[in-house]
């Protein structure tokens, strides 16, 4: 058995809206299914990723939100569900978790993003005491880019409900907490097709297969 089978591991994907996180998700998820069985990953996402969680994510995605503190709060209640549900339960079994956006986006977007006390949304994220995450997939991709793919979505985007300088300044929030844990971040230039992109991830995670 190899080490990669051996371990559960918790990776997280993040980035600015529009990065390509769910696209590259799906595609390590179908990978990990192929090659080890569909029981053996589980692909998630925040906020809403648990049962009964669809009204807190259309509450926070809805944007009408006026205390940016709700925010916190609300993201972080979706999150000590969602890890004490499902993905804590899931990694005992000896699944790998791939998981779009947790702890790194709330530092990115509500203290980055919405101006924030950096050590007051630590000491928020520390008192809910869930698992962090193993490695830390961080997508970057050129405002350009990030605005032509969010752009396509249907419903309006940050980009719209915030403006570029908001996802400028999350992205800078990015850049400062890669810095500040390189072992756990893993960056990966997302501007090329999905294929080349999913190819520089795999390659990175290769060491654990
Ligand atoms: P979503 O529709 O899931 O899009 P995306 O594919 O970009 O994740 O939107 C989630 C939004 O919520 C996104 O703009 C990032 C934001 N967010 C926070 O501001 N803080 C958080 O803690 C989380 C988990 C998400």
């Amino acid at each position: 058995m190899t080490e990669w089978q051996a371990i559960s591991l918790f990776i997280t994907f993040e980035g600015i809206d529009g990065c390509g996180k769910s696209t590259q998700a799906g595609l390590l998820s179908e990978y990990l299914s192929r090659q080890y069985g569909s029981e053996k990953v589980l692909w998630t996402r925040e906020p809403g990723g648990w049962p009964g969680s669809s009204c807190l994510r259309e509450m926070l995605l809805s944007g009408e939100l006026d205390h940016p503190w709700t925010e916190v709060f609300l993201f972080l209640a979706d999150r000590c569900e969602h890890a004490k549900k499902i993905i804590e339960p899931t990694l005992l079994t000896g699944a790998h978790v791939l998981c779009e956006r947790y702890d790194d986006s709330t530092l990115a977007y509500q203290v980055w993003g919405r101006g924030l006390d950096l050590g007051k949304v630590e000491s928020a994220i520390s008192l809910c005491g869930h698992r962090s995450p193993d490695k830390t997939i961080l997508l970057e991709v050129s405002m350009e880019t990030a605005l032509k793919r969010a752009s396509a979505r249907s419903r309006p985007d940050r980009y719209e409900k915030e403006g570029k300088p908001f996802l400028e300044r999350v992205r800078e929030g990015y850049r400062f907490l890669q810095s500040r844990e390189k072992d756990r971040f893993i960056v990966i230039d997302g501007e090329s097709s999905p294929e080349v992109v999913f190819k520089r991830i795999f390659d990175s995670l290769e060491e654990f297969f």
